[in-house]
């Protein structure tokens, strides 16, 4: 009898844990929708899942924003591509629907985008002209390390995908960069030792093609398309002219900040002004920030040091830029991306979005627990 009343127990113990479990999964499935940013801490999708989408960056069409990062999994084995890049959309910047895999790894391993490839963050534009959603990423071989340092190109007829990928290429071979503004010492950096070491790496790809490794794609407002990205072995980062279907390279180039050693370039446009966020060049481990301006994309740009103030403002408060994106509808409003890396478990990188403060032309970025948009309309 007594083994009998026991079993029941455990059968009713069960039965509550059951019930726990189901309750708390189908109350974070509530969709009780978020009405503000928590800069790194877990970011629940429709699902309840933490977005997957490292690396980032941001289209808006029709009142919807679309968010394409680099889909993660666990361990360190998530820091390669084992799934693709992954989609959410949104109307409100805070709750973000998951739209899937939008571009998978390859199951050939002969193919550039094989599992076990590195494709970071990944930039979608839409071209007019071509009607095609065109999405240029960070390519590295399987088991190349990062030497292969290629930007790979995807197109698609839907925002959400699937994306074919088209090629696989390094920028601009046989090019030299084009200067309207003077030599590039106007650029220089007090570092003859670092100038001197991109120099000697961008001869030595000169022939084959530079080399692209951390990347953005900017859209300027009479519809050219540039790809920015590292080069140069990480010394350099470079802004290519992209050709009128967005697929490729006009041959036009400007090396920026020659020796600097800048990577996760983040770039938007106010009044006029070009603006570039970056960071320092340390793998995962944050970094200070960096920020430019330039009266022409060609340049010449100028160095303002860190944006960030405050505590931890010189490790970019643990993250590292991926994209600047402008809020519809609000006058100066732009959002800081930026990526709070876990290359231990990389499925847990975490998302710090801060707004971009402005005094006159100056920026500043502060840490905020918690914010949200009306923060612009003050
Ligand atoms: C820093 C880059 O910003 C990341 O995208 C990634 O390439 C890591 N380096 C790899 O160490």
């Amino acid at each position: 009898m007594a083994i009998v009343t026991r079993k029941i127990h455990y059968a009713s113990l069960l039965c509550f844990l059951l019930a726990v479990i189901v309750q708390t999964e189908a109350q974070s499935k509530l969709n009780i929708p978020n009405t503000s940013f928590s800069p790194g801490a877990i970011w629940p999708d429709n699902n309840g899942l933490h977005i997957n989408a490292h690396g980032g960056g941001i289209w808006y069409q029709n009142g919807i924003y679309y968010w394409f990062g680099e889909h993660k999994i666990e361990g360190k084995k998530g820091n390669s591509a084992q799934v693709g890049v992954h989609c959410y959309s949104s109307k409100d910047l805070y709750n973000w629907a998951d739209e899937g895999v939008v571009l998978k790894v390859s199951d050939d391993p002969k193919s550039d985008i094989t599992k076990g490839s590195i494709i970071e963050r990944p930039k979608v534009v839409y071209n007019k002209e071509t009607k095609k959603y065109v999405m240029w990423f960070h390519l590295e071989l399987k088991g190349k390390g990062y030497a292969a340092a290629l930007a790979g190109v995807a197109v698609s007829d839907k925002i959400t995908g699937p994306y074919q990928y088209l090629k696989s290429l390094r920028a601009n071979a046989g090019k030299m960069p084009f200067y309207p503004h003077g030599t590039p010492e106007t650029e220089k950096v007090n570092c003859a030792d670092t100038f001197n070491k991109a120099n000697k790496f961008f001869y030595r790809d000169f022939a084959g093609g530079q080399m692209v490794r951390d990347m953005t794609i900017f859209m300027d407002d009479n519809g050219k398309a540039y790809h920015v990205f590292s080069s140069e072995e990480n010394y350099t980062l470079q802004i290519a002219e992209l050709d009128a279907g967005y697929t490729g390279y006009t041959g036009k180039f400007a090396r920026v900040y020659i020796g600097h050693q800048t990577e996760a370039p983040a770039l938007f446009k106010r009044n006029g002004i070009y603006y570039m966020i970056g960071s320092g060049c340390t793998g995962w481990a944050p970094n200070e920030a960096r920020w430019f301006t330039a009266a022409s994309i060609w340049g010449p740009w100028t160095f303002h040091g860190n944006p960030c103030k405050g505590p931890d403002a010189q490790l970019t408060f643990n993250g590292q830029s991926t994209f600047v994106l402008p809020v519809e509808g609000k006058k100066d409003a732009f959002i800081f991306m930026a990526d709070k890396w876990e290359p231990q478990n990389a499925i847990d990188g975490r998302y710090l979005w801060l707004p971009i403060l402005f005094k006159d032309d100056d920026i500043q970025i502060n840490w905020l627990d918690k914010w949200n948009l009306q923060i612009f309309d003050q």
